[in-house]
């Protein structure tokens, strides 16, 4: 008997609610035809705004980091006297990349020795010659004159075209 007086309770007060819900929904005030149209074109006005500034902002960040890169390739050129954009062909034609990875230089990745990139972070050249433009010069062309126990050969590479891989290794 109490088994059944639970189960009609139960019942009872899941009817009644669903009852309580029919009448809110009843109850709810529609919105005004009027405020339907006037939300749409606001919500898409803001859709736009947003777009256009995520596209100003992409293209002023782009921008920016163009100008930092002339920025940094001008720097390069005036403290080596080489010019960096010849230098990606160089740095391919003597092999440079079958042993060290350069950033911005297809296909060189080698692993054999540290990667060539913030050159101009760094103290010394080959850990044996303070790092300026000379000795970086120096050190492409001839290591194993600062070095000689360096495991880095001569590759032919002329001084004029070593200040440009320079410039280039000072750019980025
Ligand atoms: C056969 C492998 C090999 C080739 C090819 C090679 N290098 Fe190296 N390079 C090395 C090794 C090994 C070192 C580290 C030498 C040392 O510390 O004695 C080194 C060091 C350097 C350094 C000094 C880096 C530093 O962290 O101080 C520069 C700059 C450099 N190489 C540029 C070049 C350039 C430019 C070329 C191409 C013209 C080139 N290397 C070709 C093996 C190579």
């Amino acid at each position: 008997m109490r088994g059944r007086t639970l189960a009609r309770l139960l019942l009872g007060g899941l009817l009644g609610w669903l009852a309580g819900r029919a009448d809110d929904a009843a109850d709810a005030v529609p919105p005004p035809a009027a405020a339907m149209p006037a939300a749409r074109p606001a919500r898409r006005l803001w859709l736009l705004a947003l777009g256009t500034l995520l596209l100003l902002g992409t293209a002023g960040a782009s921008g920016a980091a163009f100008m930092q890169r002339q920025q940094d390739a001008e720097l390069a050129r005036a403290i080596t006297g080489g010019e960096p954009d010849r230098a990606p062909a160089l740095l391919i034609r003597y092999g440079c990349g079958g042993c060290h990875a350069i950033p911005g230089v297809p296909g060189a990745d080698g692993r054999v020795a540290a990667p060539l990139a913030k050159l101009r972070e760094r103290v010394y050249v080959g850990g044996v010659t303070r790092n300026t433009a000379d000795n970086l010069v120096a050190w492409i062309v001839d290591p194993r004159a600062l070095s000689p126990r360096s495991a880095m050969p001569v590759t032919g590479i002329t001084p004029a075209e070593a200040r440009d891989v320079a410039a280039y290794l000072y750019a980025r």
